[in-house]
């Protein structure tokens, strides 16, 4: 098969984990026999010293025209610590998920047998632990009506959702869970927010499709204790933007790292992979960032934008084999356990992909 992907490598560390993402799927292209064709383009902070704009029409021609999309990271201190910058790296990524239409954000969360000790959370409670969160990515408070008043002492950013963005988010849940356990909740603040109640009103309509699915209707702080007090309960969450985002970093505590989970970004026309975490500053240029991440949400690549299954498995295969190994980068080297370097895990992988058969 010919891939054609675009490479939007961000800030940060970005630029190093999605090299090993590269030097990963390139190993798979050559045993499978699949021509992938990379095209790089500029997003975030990089962009803005470049192109004055985030996400320049230029990367968003790229991104449409390749099959798929392979994403870093964004974001640069430089203005988290200045909030009076008009452009900010991380209107990019909004954008970007904006203009493609990306609304559905699948988040798995899993743990590795070898790394079950690596949670901060008891082994017993997070054994077994496959769930998947579906955030919508392209509405609410994120992109809602913003501003200030009272010369600058009043500011308000404000949640609007639609039946037809709740419904859109909504299949896609119920479509996972009919693949899946057949679970699946929807959280929300129903009991106090408006935009809640039609996201319940709208999936609870929905039901009656889905006869097979078990649905059950969660407040986002219950969910947020549950999640790490039973998280082998839940199977598929839906939610809105912002408490997906909130609950999706707390899951990654799960897995033991947040270097460790992928994501994909789906909507009718376009899909773009990319790491839950950010460019993580203090690390760039260290090479001592997980890939794995990035590494992970190739593999989803594979699977859900090119339904190619066994390549994608192989990636989790080779990943599975490097954690038994103790092939880990520092986030995750504990009690004097050697930590390798982010190139070292790709390599290894790359090997571990090119010598079997
Ligand atoms: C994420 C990130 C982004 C978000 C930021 C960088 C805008 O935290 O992908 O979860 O909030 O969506
Ligand atoms: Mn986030």
């Amino acid at each position: 098969m010919e891939l054609k992907i675009a490479v939007l490598a961000g800030d940060g560390i970005g630029p190093e984990i999605t090299k090993e993402a590269i030097k990963v799927c390139n190993a798979i292209g050559k045993k499978y026999n699949h021509k992938i064709i990379w095209t790089y383009a500029s997003t975030g902070a990089i962009a803005i010293e470049k192109y004055n704009d985030p996400y320049p029409d230029d990367t968003h021609k790229i991104c449409i025209e390749a099959d798929s999309i392979l994403f870093g990271a964004i974001g640069d201190p430089k203005y988290d610590n200045d909030p009076s910058a008009k452009i900010r790296p991380e209107q990019g990524l909004l954008k970007m998920r904006k203009k493609l239409g990306l609304f559905a954000n699948i988040r798995p969360t899993f743990t590795f047998s070898s790394l079950i000790d690596k949670s901060p959370l008891k082994k017993e409670r997070i054994n077994g632990t496959d769930l998947v969160f579906v955030r919508e990515l392209t509405s609410g408070i994120y992109f809602g009506d913003r501003g200030r008043k009272d010369n600058g002492d009043t500011a308000y950013d404000t949640c609007t959702y639609n039946r037809e963005e709740i419904k859109r988010l909504a299949k896609k849940g119920f479509e996972l869970s009919m693949k899946r356990r057949k679970k699946l909740c929807c959280v929300d603040k129903a009991n106090v927010l408006e935009s809640s109640r039609l996201w319940r009103e709208t999936v609870q309509s929905m039901e009656k499709d889905y006869p097979e699915v078990e649905v059950s209707y969660e407040f986002v702080d219950a969910v947020a204790m549950r999640l790490i007090q039973w998280p082998n309960t839940y199977d598929v969450l839906i939610t809105e933007n912002l408490f997906g985002d909130i609950l999706t970093d707390e899951a990654s505590v799960i897995s033991g790292s947040m270097g460790l989970m992928p994501s994909a970004s789906i909507g009718n026309n376009n899909s773009l992979f990319e790491p839950i975490h950010g460019s993580f500053p203090q690390a760039t240029g260290k090479n001592i960032a997980n890939p794995l991440a990035a590494i992970l949400s190739a593999a989803m690549m594979f699977e859900m934008a090119f339904n190619l299954k066994e390549e994608a498995e192989c990636i989790k295969k080779s990943v599975e084999k490097s954690l038994e190994k103790g092939i880990i980068t520092e986030d995750l080297a504990q009690n004097n356990e050697k930590a390798f370097k982010t190139n070292d895990i790709g390599d290894f992988l790359k090997n571990q992909i090119l010598s079997e058969n």
